[in-house]
């Protein structure tokens, strides 16, 4: 039988989601949104997409919770995006009061689903997610890592002229400026990122990487990036669908791995069909352990505005 998957939030990344899901016929989808019958005329040109497109996957836009009823798997993507110079923290307020209600709304009709968080601050939102269900905790997850080190990838293939599907990498941490691009971990082929680029050129490929949502936020001006977000989401949700369980950097909670407690944090993760099925542990420097208490610091701060 198909899977069910429900987009909240039918938006930039909601939207492209949607389509995502429903072109790799990874399921049945529901995309939901709080403006009037909007998401209705979304769902309605994907679906009529589908001969076109070669996907079967129905699609269906509403605006009704009723709708969303035994999903499987339910993408939060609701919530206010940043606007040039604001980082991503300064959402909390705006987006707690859109993700505590929703994620109240979708227990009551999925009680069984998986709960996959991109609404932003993302670390601070998935923990929102998963206080408020009380869902188990592999249940429970957030996408950031993958786009960040997809960006970290696409950065090393433009620098280097090489095809993206060989370069393998790790981005740890918060979604945040403080997050922490493994260098050491970054291979080509299996042939270490330093046998290819001078120290100073590896500092600058992290650095931007570190910036890369807020560099694309500079050039859009009214919002930010959807199209490898919405690609990172449809790579969790397959991995899931398909029990892959690809080692994929996500955001899952820890009760002591990395010495974190009680938060929510990027790490590698075996995703597949119980969700994250297990925490893979790594070998980290004390300078790269520096580096994630730093990105934990980060992320506390902002969970601990949060009023539950
Ligand atoms: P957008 O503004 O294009 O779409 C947001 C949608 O949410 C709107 O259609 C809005 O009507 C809807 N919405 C607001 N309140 C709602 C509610 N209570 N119920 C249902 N729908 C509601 O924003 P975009 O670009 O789609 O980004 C969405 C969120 O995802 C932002 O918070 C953004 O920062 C975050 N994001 C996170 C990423 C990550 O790596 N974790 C990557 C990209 C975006
Ligand atoms: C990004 O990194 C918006 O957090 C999102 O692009």
């Amino acid at each position: 039988m198909r899977k069910k998957i429900t987009v909240i939030g039918a938006g930039h990344v909601g939207e492209v989601t949607a389509f995502k899901l429903a072109e790799k016929e990874l399921g049945d989808v529901v995309l939901l949104d709080i403006i009037e019958d909007m998401p209705i005329g979304k769902g309605l040109d994907m679906r009529e997409g589908g001969p076109v497109g070669k996907y079967d996957s129905a699609v269906m836009g509403t605006n009704s919770y009723a709708d969303t009823a035994d999903s499987d798997i339910i993408v939060v993507t609701a919530g206010k995006p940043r606007k040039p110079g604001m980082s991503r923290d300064e959402l909390l307020e705006a987006n707690v009061n859109i993700v505590k209600p929703i994620t109240e709304e979708v227990i009551k009709f999925s009680p069984n689903a998986m709960l996959l968080v991109v609404t932003n601050p993302l670390d601070a939102m998935v923990y929102t997610a998963y206080k408020v269900s009380k869902f188990p905790k592999n249940r429970v997850f957030g996408m950031a890592g993958i786009l960040d080190t997809t960006r970290f990838r696409a950065f090393i293939s433009m620098e280097l002229n090489v095809s993206v599907e060989n370069i393998q990498a790790l981005v740890l941490g918060g979604h945040g400026d403080t997050m922490v691009p493994i260098a050491r971990y970054t291979t080509i082929s299996g042939i270490p990122l330093t046998h290819f680029l001078r120290p100073d050129r590896i500092d600058a490929i992290i650095e931007r990487t570190r910036k890369g949502g807020g560099e694309i936020v500079k050039y859009l001006k009214t919002g930010s990036a959807y199209y490898a977000p919405s690609l990172a989401v449809a790579e969790m949700v397959e991995s899931i669908v398909k029990d892959k369980k690809k080692i994929l950097p996500c955001s899952a909670y820890l009760e002591g791995e990395y010495g974190i407690n009680d938060l929510y944090f990027g790490v590698p993760v075996k995703l597949g069909a119980g969700g994250v099925e297990e925490i893979i542990q790594i070998e980290l420097t004390d300078e790269e352990k520096e580096a994630i208490k730093n990105s934990e610091a980060a992320v506390r701060n902002i969970v601990n505005l949060i009023k539950f």
